[in-house]
């Protein structure tokens, strides 16, 4: 089983060939980055009509460079939900209309089950079942991992997810977008000991999350120090701050994963999502995993954030389980991930 995978659900074009014999067989990746700095965030209607100029010359140029031939896949998987509208629909439509020309089937795949099996595509895949962290722009959740398809959602994010609260935390510490990998370079240079911020929703039970105050804590701090500073706050400063952000982000995410495993007695630890790609915090959930004597397994860096190889991946995996998909599509900008289950 050969199958096309296509990432269109927000600011990337992501295409990828994945083969459930040889694994990996190539991926490509158009990011929209420049396109939207102007803006200081993600403009949907342009994401959208770059996705259409990107998606067909990119899948054409991978196939070109892997030397594989279209006859020769046996499926296409798409990214239906959840995403920008817009932007969904183009790969959406694109995907199903290249299967049908191509006689083969067409399946849509949920954006975060792609994250959350894009570690499966490591050379030490983790065993399932697993605890799954998710932590992207637009999610924060804890998912019970039993297999394909078997996701119980075990906590999710009240307000802002950890990545929105990281990009909004950037911008307002004058960092330019995409903010979240700007801000984590910044709080390098930064004293973790001179600013301690919350850590929300760690002192009572539950594994759900919230961000929100967080961003409202930096604010004060950034404005409170401008004061003292004469008006603008120095680089240090910023860089002290953002370590103290950081800090809350990934000693909060390590809280609730640690309640997670104990609590679910399943000592095997993914974290997939853009923000997985951030260093400290894979240190800490690394650290905290090997004192609860389990493991984590992370995706590799680039496959953290949004990628094509992910969506072939699950795409493939769904395709090998039966699922099959009638000639007409549909994207779900909101759609819940308890919502799985293969359909045959
Ligand atoms: O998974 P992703 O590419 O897109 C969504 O599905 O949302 O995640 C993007 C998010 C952004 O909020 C970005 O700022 C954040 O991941 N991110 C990071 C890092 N790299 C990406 N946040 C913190 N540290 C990083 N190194
Ligand atoms: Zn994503």
């Amino acid at each position: 089983m050969r199958v096309l995978g296509i990432e269109t659900s927000c600011d990337e074009t992501g295409v990828a060939i994945f083969d459930a014999g040889e694994g990996l067989l190539a991926h490509a990746l158009h990011s929209q980055v420049e396109l939207h700095a102007a803006y200081g965030g993600v403009v949907p209607e342009l994401a959208s009509r770059d996705h259409v100029r990107k998606v067909l010359p990119l899948i054409r140029q991978l196939l070109a460079d892997a030397g594989i031939q279209a006859a020769s896949l046996d499926g296409l998987a798409y990214t239906s939900g959840p995403g920008l509208v817009g932007a969904l629909l183009v790969g959406a439509s694109v995907g199903r209309s290249l299967a049908w020309s191509w006689g083969i089937p067409a399946v849509a795949v949920h954006h975060m089950e792609g994250h959350l099996l894009a570690p499966m595509l490591e050379h030490e895949a983790p065993p399932f079942p697993f605890i799954a962290m998710l932590v992207s722009g637009g999610h924060t959740q804890l998912v019970e991992v039993e297999g394909i398809g078997r996701y119980q959602l075990l906590g999710d994010s009240l307000d802002d997810a950890a990545g929105e609260a990281f990009d909004k935390t950037a911008k307002l510490l004058g960092l330019p977008y995409p903010g979240g990998p700007e801000l984590a370079r910044l709080a390098e240079q930064g004293d973790a000991s001179r600013y301690r911020f919350p850590r929300p929703m760690t002192d009572r039970p539950g594994l759900d999350f919230s961000f929100s105050g967080l961003k409202t804590f930096a604010l004060n701090t950034m404005q409170d120090a401008d004061k003292q500073e004469g008006g603008t706050a120095s680089r240090q400063t910023r860089a002290d701050i953002a370590r103290a952000f950081e800090e809350a982000v990934v000693d909060t995410l390590s809280i609730k994963c640690r309640r997670a495993v104990r609590q679910s007695g399943i000592k095997t630890l993914v974290m997939a999502g853009g923000v997985s790609a951030n260093r400290r915090l894979r240190l800490r959930i690394d650290e905290m995993m090997s004192k609860e004597g389990g493991a984590a397994y992370y995706p590799r860096s680039e496959f953290c954030t949004d990628n094509g190889a992910m969506i072939a991946y699950a795409g493939c995996q769904r395709l090998l389980a039966g699922e099959a998909e009638a000639l007409r599509f549909s994207v779900q900008p909101r759609w819940s991930m308890e919502d799985l289950a293969i359909r045959a």
